[in-house]
């Protein structure tokens, strides 16, 4: 049975925005955050159904329209904690734990997920592709990313630096995605740059930029999909 949000008898939700609400227990750029999540749809979802994270509805949303995730593809996941896309990958790959074929890697330690290999480690750490690849065990039809740095709210800076990660993902995805296969990373609006972007172009055989509805309106984040990997190109493609 779907749970109740906010605690078993459905008033834990109130009852934190009274305690919030109190004047100085805590910072108001905090308590607008938490007053948000507390009224966000897709975290009582979340709950209810049992996904990780409010984020799992933004792979949910993508999938259900772009049909990237089938039975028996190998899957890496990139930036997963706390392993809400994790989740709908092994899913929908129909992952199992004795032949795990999705692999999710973050620095932050997360729960494990049934179906997937966890790697606690920094993607940006050298050794980070190599153990991917290791724990895979055959190259990924699907290359996800949903990577973003910690906020120093300083915009710029903030920009920079998921920018950074959407493009060491790609690099990585052209490096080892099996012909056919999809990569899927979040991106900025504006933020994917033009020399990548071209890259990707001549590398898939069709580009997306999308925000799906999960993504919350004022937050500036976008996917970027790149669909269908034509192999890699000899002679510096
Ligand atoms: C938006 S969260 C991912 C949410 C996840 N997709 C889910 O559905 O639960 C972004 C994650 O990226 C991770 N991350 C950022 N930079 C990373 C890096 N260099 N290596 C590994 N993980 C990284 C963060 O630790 C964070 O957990």
């Amino acid at each position: 049975m779907a749970q109740k949000p906010g605690g078993k008898d459905g008033k834990g939700g109130r009852a934190l925005h009274a305690r919030l609400t109190k004047k100085g227990v805590i910072k108001p750029s905090s308590r607008r955050w938490l007053e948000r999540h507390i009224n966000d749809p897709y975290v009582h979802r979340a709950k209810a159904e049992g996904w990780r994270s409010r984020a799992a509805f933004k792979l949910i949303e993508i999938d259900d329209k772009h049909k990237l995730l089938k039975p028996g593809q190998r899957v890496i996941d990139l930036g997963a904690a706390p392993g809400g896309w994790t989740q709908v990958a092994v899913d929908r790959v129909k992952s199992a734990d004795g032949a795990p074929r999705v692999v999710a890697i973050d620095y932050l330690g997360m729960d494990a997920v049934p179906g997937a290999t966890v790697l606690e480690m920094d993607f940006l750490d050298d050794a980070a592709p190599g153990r991917l690849m290791e724990a895979l065990g055959g190259a990924p039809d699907i290359v996800l990313s949903d990577m973003a740095a910690p906020t120093t709210g300083h915009q710029r800076t903030d920009h920079l630096r998921t920018v950074a990660l959407t493009e060491a993902a790609a690099e990585f995805a052209l490096e080892v995605l099996a012909p056919g296969g999809h990569f899927l990373a979040k991106t900025f609006q504006g933020g994917t740059e033009n020399e990548l972007l071209a890259r990707l172009k001549r590398s898939f055989a069709e580009i997306r930029h999308m925000k799906p509805k999960a993504s919350r309106s004022e937050s500036v984040e976008m996917f970027l999909l790149a669909k269908g990997f034509k192999g890699r190109q000899t002679g510096g493609g």
